[in-house]
């Protein structure tokens, strides 16, 4: 399935290509006209490429031209990837020879090495220069050949007007229900039937439509197939109508379909939409449309305004589709049902009924434990368990069932042809960035936890998704993203709690079958079990992106030649020590290396000669530092050091990074602080944590945050001696589009003056989540009260202030404060009110008016919570936390009560461990418990033993307290 990846391929070519033109290349030789030749070949074709594409699957000639083709496309995107960094290059030495001129002659920087390289000037540079203009004018001879031999294929053009090119055939559905086919869907039955038997009378006036949503083959037709010819909806309904619908969406087969017999042959839309209306004016319809693809708001309401206009009341649609847009599209997502995975009891129902039809049960006992695995390879998905069913239906010995058994699931023709042809519908629907993408997502385990940000990274390092030249970058691959999903490639959402926000998923092992099927060649996940056993299996020289895993301790050793061509390589549950300089050279056509939970303690320093290297993912290894050639990968968008607790010290050049757009050093605690080129990388927009100060004058000091247009989430840690507060100013925290901030002192070696760097940091006022860590000042910054959309904050360490009046920020939801050694007491001020009379004044007032959690810990000196003796809610204007949900309150031993107003919020959960006075005092059965649980009976306090707990950051509280 190579078309997609092509056609991307040629997109980028064909955009790229004229870009190049514009620099020094086009005085070389004839490199314009070869560039413009081989663009102008590309285009012819592209335009047989579907044909080739499909004529491949029989044709082993036309495989083999595919993959030659492909061949010489990569190596020309290589090639002109070589010559971009070229100019990226250029920009560097140019920035550091500015640089440098702005330096005292005493204080010259030393020039990096990769600058020393390129000394000799110019006449390098002509050579390298000549060197690509050949590597262009070869690839194109190539190219002419193998356009040449389109001819000997005679593929079928496009632009002949041949549109569907022998795409697999759509099955028809019917109303007619094979009873056989239904396991396990009793509940969703049970649901539909209710819904349309249903007539509450808010649905009276309009027409009620119920989407049935799941990936192809999880039952969908099935089940409505099953309601359709249920008695109760056939009574109910004076019209039934059964419309496969599938793609395009044709409004006009679609109305005369529901018109039946009588349809006119008019092929205008009005007329056939009117006399629909009149076949069905003032009668009670149900109408099924099978299949729905598209989100063509205006296709969908030319039908369905004379469908509720004509209709009696209480009609109903039913419509079935594998894409959520459609649900969304049809403003019916309230009465959506979903279909998911069947049990693995129920498909071997399924599978049981198709292998043994005719027999009575005796002879599924003698394959029981077999079919019970094999079963286990349909992962709920009833098709794979009726077509493995049927499979198996002529299969009479266990040899046979072994076999199938033992098989890869896409080796088996028959589940090929009829598992996967679901899912290629899904697949031809998409458009070739979406397939490649999906396709990528091959080199992942099964099970793998797909993140939204790393996986369009991971597509952005392949060139996939973000054209060059579009400004807004990243949006192209959450478009792809959401559009997987919204097809059922993606299941199992995890979703960012505020937003709902779609932040990771998983893929249905039958799709992850499936891509694997299509990307065979390229894509290879290799278990070093596997490797062992076949000695030394070689890669295919196809394989363009290699997943190793379970690799054991020791050297790096893919024991073949033919990682040449390889564009990702990545590891999983494995312990590499090291990694052979010679085989980092082979990988020069490299995008993406994870190498990320290995026990690596060097990179050699070959690795800046992967020139192309986008992506590189080092975390969680032994790493005391990183080769200095790193910083000439001018390519690099991505770097994850995540954990790597040895690290000393990056390389001082980075900031000859040009591209890098996303650093991440969390958890680093070796490393003193970054150095201070990072300062200049204004395409930086992701820096986790930024460990600011130190004497060095190497170190990146918290000015130097001031170009960089960093975006959402920053942790600043200041280092060694107090920071100047005017450096502070620098920094111009508060034009950065940060949503959360934190502000750790901790490593400061003195912060008497916390307060006023504080003050210097003011952020962006659309900040919403702030965590002051550390901070050893009597007050609070200034700026806390005009963060209005502030929802979540935490402050804790030895803090010596008094509690600021937080009770006025409007967003607030989670509040969290901790080890505040200082405070004894929190007052009314707390909740933003003067003091007691305040309760007085009738002017309407909400304090914390969306405040849900709330958390104190190791607050070793709080003794006193001063309530509100006379407050009553209904009195006052005054409304406290009306909508407290949580409460946590652990490790504050001296504290002895709390105040009357929490047991009038909304409170569902008060857990107090480790507060020894207010365990006491709330016994169950005693006096103060009787008088919570009858202001607030839905209240229940949790106690533990008082557990030894030692809060080291923020993070575990906040945790805890989650
Ligand atoms: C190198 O080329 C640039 C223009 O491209 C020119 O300004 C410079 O003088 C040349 N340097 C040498 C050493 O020839
Ligand atoms: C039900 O479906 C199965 C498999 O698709 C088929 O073999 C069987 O003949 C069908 N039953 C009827 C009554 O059509
Ligand atoms: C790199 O591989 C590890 C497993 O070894 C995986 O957990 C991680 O998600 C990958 N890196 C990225 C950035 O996705
Ligand atoms: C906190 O500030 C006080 C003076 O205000 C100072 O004596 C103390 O050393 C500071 N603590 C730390 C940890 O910097």
């Amino acid at each position: 399935m190579a078309d997609a990846l092509i056609s991307v391929l040629l997109e980028r070519l064909v955009s790229i290509t004229y870009e190049y033109m514009e620099g020094e290349l086009k005085h070389v030789l004839n490199v314009k006209e070869d560039v413009d030749k081989f663009t102008r070949t590309l285009r012819v074709i592209r335009a047989v490429l579907e044909d080739a594409e499909q004529r491949q699957v029989t044709d082993e000639a036309v495989k083999i031209w595919l993959d030659e083709l492909k061949d010489i496309s990569y190596q020309m995107v290589d090639v002109l990837d070589e010559w971009n960094t070229d100019i990226l290059k250029q920009q560097v030495e140019k920035q550091e020879r500015e640089q440098n001129a702005l330096v005292p002659i005493n204080k010259k920087v030393r020039f990096s090495s990769f600058s020393r390289c390129f000394c000799f000037g110019n006449v390098s540079r002509v050579i390298f220069h000549r060197d690509i203009a050949l590597k262009i004018k070869d690839l194109n001879d190539k190219l002419t050949e193998i356009c040449d031999e389109t001819k000997k294929y005679q593929f079928l053009r496009k632009e002949l007007g041949i549109q569907q090119l022998q795409q697999p055939q759509r099955p028809q559905t019917a109303s007619y229900v094979n009873m056989s086919e239904i396991f396990g869907r009793e509940k969703e039955q049970n649901i539909l039937i209710t819904k349309l038997l249903g007539d509450s009378s808010e649905e009276e006036k309009g027409l009620l439509i119920i989407p049935i949503v799941g990936m192809g083959g999880m039952g969908k037709t099935t089940l409505t197939q099953l309601a359709y010819n249920d008695d109760r909806v056939k009574s109910r309904f004076e019209i039934r109508k059964w419309v496969c619908v599938s793609d395009p969406f044709d409004e006009i087969k679609i109305a005369k379909a529901i018109i039946g017999e009588d349809a006119p042959n008019s092929n205008e839309l009005d007329e056939v939409l009117q006399c629909m209306s009149r076949s069905i004016q003032g009668k009670r319809f149900l109408l099924v449309l099978d299949d729905v693809w598209t989100d063509d708001r205006e296709k969908w309401e030319k039908l369905k305004v004379p469908l509720m206009q004509s209709g009696a009341k209480g009609s109903k649609i039913l419509v079935t589709t594998r894409k959520h847009v459609v649900a969304n599209m049809m403003r019916a997502t309230g009465n959506m049902i979903n279909l998911g995975e069947l049990s693995d009891e129920y498909s071997l129902s399924i599978f049981n009924h198709m292998a043994f039809s005719d027999n009575d049960g005796h002879e599924s006992k003698v394959f029981g434990d077999i079919s019970k695995e094999i079963v286990k390879k349909c992962k709920g998905l009833p098709l794979a368990a009726k077509t493995l069913g049927s499979l198996m239906q002529n299969k009479r010995t266990i040899r046979e069932w072994k076999e199938v058994l033992n098989s890869k699931l896409w080796d088996l023709e028959k589940v090929e042809q009829e598992v996967f042809q679901p899912l290629f519908l899904s697949y031809y629907d998409l458009s070739p960035t979406n397939k490649c993408c999906l396709l990528y997502c091959a080199i992942f385990p099964k099970d793998y936890d797909f993140q939204r940000d790393d996986l369009i990274k991971f597509w952005m390092a392949q060139d996939y998704v973000n054209l060059r030249g579009n400004k807004e970058r990243g949006i192209t691959g959450d478009a792809v993203f959401d559009n997987l999903v919204a097809r059922s490639f993606f299941q199992d959402f995890e979703k960012n709690r505020n937003t709902g926000t779609i932040t990771g998923c998983k893929m249905h092992d039958i799709v992850h079958d499936f891509v694997q099927f299509l990307t065979k060649n390229e894509c290879l996940i290799m278990d070093h079990t596997e490797c062992a056993t076949s000695e030394s299996k070689l890669l295919g020289d196809k394989v363009r992106h290699l997943t190793l895993r379970y690799v054991p301790e020791g050297p790096l050793d893919i024991s073949s030649n033919n990682c040449k061509k390889l564009r990702t390589l990545a590891t999983f549950d494995s312990r590499i020590t090291t990694i052979d300089s010679n085989l980092i050279l082979q990988l020069k056509c490299l995008r993406t290396l994870n190498l990320s939970g290995n026990s690596i303690k060097e990179l050699p320093e070959e690795i800046g000669e992967l020139i192309h290297l986008r992506h590189i993912d080092l975390s969680y290894n032994d790493l005391e530092k990183l080769p200095d050639t790193i910083c000439g990968l001018y390519n690099l968008s991505t770097l994850h050091l995540v954990w790597c607790s040895n690290l000393k010290k990056l390389p001082e050049n980075m900031g000859n990074l040009i591209n890098l757009k996303h650093l991440y050093v969390e958890l680093c605690e070796d490393l003193k602080s970054l150095p201070k080129g990072i300062g200049r990388l204004t395409s930086l927009r992701t820096l986790d944590v930024c460990r600011c100060g130190g004497d060095n004058d190497e170190a990146f000091q918290i000015g130097d945050l001031r170009k960089l247009n960093l975006e959402g989430s920053l942790e600043i840690q200041l280092v060694g001696d107090a920071t100047d507060k005017s450096d502070v100013e620098k920094a111009q925290l508060w034009d950065k589009k940060l949503f959360d901030l934190t502000v750790d002192f901790k490593r400061q070696t003195n912060s008497s003056s916390s307060v006023e760097i504080l003050n210097a940091l003011r952020p962006h006022p659309d900040l919403e989540s702030l965590g002051i860590l550390y901070h050893n000042g009597t007050t609070w910054p200034n700026w806390i009260p005009s963060l209005h959309n502030l929802r979540l904050l935490s402050v804790g360490g030895g803090t010596q202030c008094e509690l600021w009046p937080l009770g006025k920020l409007e967003y607030l939801e989670r509040l969290t404060l901790w080890k505040m050694d200082g405070m004894k007491k929190v007052g009314v001020e707390f909740l933003g009110l003067e003091d007691q009379t305040s309760f007085g004044i009738r002017s309407p007032q909400i304090l914390f008016p969306k405040l849900k959690r709330l958390g104190f810990g190791m607050m070793s000196n709080w003794e006193e919570w001063e309530g509100v003796e006379e407050w009553t809610k209904e009195d006052s204007e005054i409304t406290i936390m009306p909508c407290l949900s949580k409460l946590i309150i652990q490790d504050c031993s001296l504290l002895k009560a709390l105040p009357d107003f929490l047991f009038k919020t909304p409170l569902q959960t008060l857990r107090i461990p480790g507060s020894e006075r207010l365990l006491e005092r709330y016994q169950e059965g005693n006096g103060e418990w009787a008088k919570i649980s009858a202001t607030n009976p839905n209240i229940r306090i949790t106690r533990r033993a008082s557990r030894e707990l030692v809060l080291l950051c923020l993070t575990d509280f906040d945790e805890a307290f989650a």
